[in-house]
């Protein structure tokens, strides 16, 4: 297994995130947990040094223990762990005037080295650099192999002993070959790249059985993704000091209800609520028509009614979430710049310390598609995992202005027709999310000899990878018309189909 040792890097676990997608079992330890002793019992095959936000140049600054650069295996150093790489093995590192650099550079190669097969087809790779400091003198051993305008060091090697050490951070996205260097970088170490999701599961399960012991947990479970996966790896984890709540605002899609706690109640044997309370938010929803609005009435209406059940749970200690690991980062973006409040998400947020209770998270380290694969290997129906996302303020958003239940009913069957002929057409899965939205106006059509007074609706389809960009799906003219054409001859109440051909930004994926 492969050791890395945090040093506080916004972006350690992506470095897991890429030696998981090359089968390699790697554990992350924050470096004041890695002793001498932790290191003799752990025996990595292979280290990585993380980067972070302290200066080596600073008293005090944290060290990898010598021990690391000892035990006769490979060793790669990313940024700050070059830099204390550099000054633990007798180079020397410069902080600040001129020496920072953020955000894209570009590498050029000084020789050859296997750690960089395939890199360097172009005489140059863009690579992610975040650094104040910089190494101005290698450790005895080390030759440089790469520099880069502002790193004259940015990639170096002791090659005889397997010691790595780059100044940029290939772990990212914007280093687009930076899951090459991992990949030569295990082939050089040994691994043979045969762990899998199965393993994963076993050490998730153990994980969770020494977190929560004999103590109860309640889970919110929204029939998602993440909820459901989580669901199901804490009821095989824990069985039945598991109790999940759904909460049924009456903002659902057709039959979800039914479908979601049929599965998990009757199917996998979950200890399941169904808090049919679609009255009371309807109810609190009537009149209402600005989106901030609805939505704060949702978020806050939610939580008030997942209190009211859970508190009738008894010994209940913990709180199941199922927040992934983009959700721990979002807020720590590399620009970091203040941002605004474009909508309100709707999540239980601030729920734990409400109702004091404490957080258990299996999926905090994982990533949207690694959770898919997990809930696959939960014995989750491949279809139910690979549903689009849904929001939770569900149809709310979906109905542009004042929700009537008039209106919801026409959306349930529109919306059911469109994803019906997704399916149909063998598009579901190269569709990152799709749905309908009733637009609040009515147009005059045509249907047989009367005229119809009916409302519009919007199919709204799109590709993305994060939901934080996204572009419309280039459906053909035939399946849009044939689309169209059945939604408004099985839907009573809407004679009149469009297709939002926006991009995210400057649209967002849901209407409000
Ligand atoms: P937008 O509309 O902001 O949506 O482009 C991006 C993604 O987030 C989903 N979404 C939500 N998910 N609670 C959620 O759990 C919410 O309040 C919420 N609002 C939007 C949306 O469906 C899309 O996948």
């Amino acid at each position: 297994r492969l050791l890395i040792i945090d040093f506080g890097s916004q972006v350690t676990q992506l470095i897991a995130r890429r030696l998981r997608e090359l089968s390699v079992y790697c554990e992350i330890h924050p470096y004041q947990n890695v002793t001498d002793a932790f290191l003799t019992d752990f025996a990595p095959k292979a280290v990585i040094l993380s980067g972070g936000p302290d200066s080596v140049t600073r008293e005090g600054s944290p060290r990898a223990p010598q021990l690391v650069f000892e035990m006769g295996v490979p060793v790669l150093g990313i940024c700050y762990g070059q830099q204390t790489m550099m000054t633990q093995l007798g180079g020397k590192v410069t902080s600040g005037h001129g020496t920072a650099e953020f955000g894209r550079a570009y590498v050029t190669p000084e020789s050859k080295l296997p750690l960089l097969d395939g890199w360097f087809s172009a005489d140059k790779e863009q690579v992610w650099m975040s650094h104040g400091d910089h190494v101005s003198e290698i450790a005895p051993g080390f030759a440089v192999y790469g520099t880069s305008p502002n790193a004259p060091y940015a990639i170096t090697a002791d090659v005889a002993r397997n010691f790595y050490a780059v100044q940029f951070h290939p772990e990212v996205h914007h280093t687009p070959n930076g899951a090459k260097l991992y990949e030569n970088f295990v082939r050089l170490a040994g691994f043979s790249g045969d762990w899998t999701m199965g393993a994963y599961r076993e050490q998730a399960i153990a994980a969770i059985k020494e977190q929560v012991g004999d103590a109860h947990v309640i889970c919110a479970l929204s029939g998602g993704v993440d909820s459901s996966v989580a669901a199901a790896l804490l009821h095989e984890a824990i069985g039945d000091q598991l109790t999940c709540v759904f909460v049924d605002h009456g903002l659902l899609r057709l039959n979800e209800a039914e479908e979601v706690v049929g599965m998990f109640r009757d199917h996998m044997n979950l200890k399941v609520i169904h808090a049919d309370e679609s009255e009371l938010f309807l109810g609190e929803l009537e009149g209402q028509s600005d989106p901030e609005t609805k939505r704060k009435i949702i978020g806050k209406l939610f939580i008030d009614i997942f209190q009211k059940y859970a508190n009738e749970i008894e010994g209940a200690e913990y709180l199941a979430q199922g927040t992934l690991y983009p959700d721990v980062i979002e807020s720590v973006s590399f620009s970091g710049g203040p941002s605004v409040t474009i909508k309100s998400h709707h999540n239980v947020g601030g729920l734990p310390e409400k109702m004091g209770l404490k957080l258990v998270e299996p999926l905090r380290e994982l990533f949207k598609d690694e959770v898919r694969a997990l809930g696959v290997e939960l014995g989750l129906p491949k279809s139910f995992i690979g549903r689009h996302p849904f929001p939770g303020p569900g149809l709310a958003i979906r109905c542009p202005g004042e929700i009537t239940r008039e209106k919801l009913e026409i959306l349930r069957k529109a919306d059911a027709v469109y994803i019906d002929q997704i399916r149909k057409h063998g598009l579901y899965d190269d569709i990152w999310q799709a749905f309908c939205a009733i637009l609040p106006v009515r147009t005059v059509g045509v249907m047989g000899d009367g005229r119809t007074y009916d409302f519009a609706c919007a199919l709204r389809a799109v590709t993305s990878v994060d939901g934080m960009t996204a572009d419309y799906y280039p459906f053909s003219h035939e399946f849009l018309g044939e689309t169209a054409t059945r939604i408004i001859n099985e839907v009573q109440g809407i004679n009149r189909v469009t297709y939002d051909i926006t991009s995210k930004p400057p649209g967002t994926i849901e209407w409000e």
